[in-house]
């Protein structure tokens, strides 16, 4: 039934439509069509179109990643300025990573959302890293 109708549209209707079409023999006869004309000819043009855009979309050069205009997405949006204060002598570890990527779910320590965030836009932030010398 499907393949029925589409076979009479290809076979019979499509020609026909195509038959009726004002297509000029030369290109300065498209200057002489009417609007009534140029509106009968639209649809054809417009599927001309797409298909020639789908047909060179593959070769045509691809756009730059997305990139963020504001650093700071979502931490302490409520504060004017986000500030952390830490005391190098309250560090209890050899060493301890902080956030410069402004991702981390446990800002300011480094939870390595930077990871994610480079391999999303291309980018190449990494924490800062603060270590205890041992004497
Ligand atoms: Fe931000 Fe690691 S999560 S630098």
């Amino acid at each position: 039934m499907v393949l029925e109708s589409i076979s009479r549209i290809i076979k019979m209707q499509l020609p026909a439509y195509l038959k009726k079409l004002p297509i000029p023999e030369k290109i300065g006869d498209f200057a002489r069509l009417t609007v009534s004309e140029w509106l009968r000819l639209l649809p054809l043009l417009g599927i001309l179109a797409l298909l020639g855009y789908l047909t060179i979309r593959p070769f045509l050069p691809k756009k730059n990643k997305q990139r963020d205009s504001l650093i700071n997405l979502k931490i302490q949006k409520e504060n004017p300025r986000v500030m952390n204060e830490i005391d190098i002598e309250d560090l209890r570890t050899p060493s301890v990573c902080y956030c410069r990527c402004w991702r981390s779910k446990t800002f300011p320590v480094c939870d390595k959302s930077h990871l994610k965030h480079n391999e999303l836009t291309g980018d190449n932030v990494g924490p800062l890293v603060l270590k205890k010398k041992t004497i």
